[in-house]
């Protein structure tokens, strides 16, 4: 018998059954800490490719390695206890065939322990998908704007502006949930046809910048705590983190300066007293 006490998360079939349901709460998440004060209160948490321009200042996801995203997910996997914990496949990891991506894949599930990955893509990947979810891997699908193809997009621009542009869209996301994901995240897509998406496929479209109809919401966490200085249009703010870290920093230094800090000599006279 294992000696390891296990905890139980939220499951895949969990998530699936918020179809239509009670609206799924998601942020994404990239360190131990945040894990531990999100994990009561999300659904779900994304160790997202972002974590590259989050944490690490890039200017935009297409750097972001396998060894960083894993490095990220053991941090939020030791941080959590009850969340779903997916981690992002980043640009170059499982573009290439299934095969490539099952490797990879496996590695992230076997090094981070968590229960899901997501990647980014249509039709054009809902090959892999197929491939990945028959073999007992749970995927989340990303259409709409995907940063990965940033430089084909030619920029953050939203998706599905036009009508033209639906049908492609829509047959993306019946491709990718056709294939087997068992949730899907429309990110940056004009809202009419994120809410037709959401009612047209059968499994749960996680929304970002898309539609207050989709059957859930994500948030980079460091935007919805006021960490970005140029946070995204549709980005709702519920804390001042940036601001609130300034003043404290300043308190800090201020007392640094006028020598108005607690030194180790004043404990060891404390201890002394008793
Ligand atoms: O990398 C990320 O944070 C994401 C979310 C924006 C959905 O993919």
């Amino acid at each position: 018998m294992s000696a390891v006490v296990h905890t139980r998360r939220v499951t895949v079939p969990e998530i699936r059954a918020h179809k239509n349901a009670k609206p799924i709460v998601c942020l994404t998440c990239y360190h131990a800490h945040t894990a531990r004060l999100l994990d009561e209160h999300v659904d779900l948490m994304l160790v997202g490719d972002s974590v590259g321009m989050v944490m690490h200042g890039m200017e935009n996801t297409l750097g972001v390695t396998l060894d960083m995203m894993i490095l990220h997910g053991q941090a939020v996997m030791r941080g959590s206890k009850r969340a779903l914990i997916v981690v992002d496949m980043p640009f170059g990891s499982y573009e290439e065939s299934p095969q490539v991506a099952f490797r990879n894949v496996a590695r992230v599930i076997q090094e981070t322990g968590c229960t899901a990955v997501k990647m980014e893509g249509g039709a054009r990947i809902a090959e892999t998908i197929r491939y990945l979810t028959s073999r007992g891997i749970p995927v989340m699908g990303h259409i709409g704007l995907t940063p990965q193809m940033i430089q084909v997009l030619g920029g953050f621009r939203t998706q599905g502006r036009t009508e033209a542009e639906w049908p492609a869209i829509e047959a993306d996301a019946q491709a990718v949930a056709d294939a087997g994901a068992f949730a899907l995240v429309l990110e940056g897509m004009a809202e009419p046809l994120a809410a037709k998406i959401t009612r047209d496929i059968a499994i749960p479209t996680v929304g970002i910048g898309a539609s207050a109809d989709c059957d859930g919401q994500i948030l980079v966490m460091e935007d919805m705590l006021g960490l970005n200085p140029n946070p995204a249009k549709f980005v709702r703010e519920y804390a001042s983190l940036g601001r609130d870290i300034e003043a404290a920093v300043k308190a800090y230094a201020a007392d640094v300066r006028a020598r108005r800090f607690p030194g180790a000599e004043n404990v060891y006279a404390m201890k002394k007293a008793v």
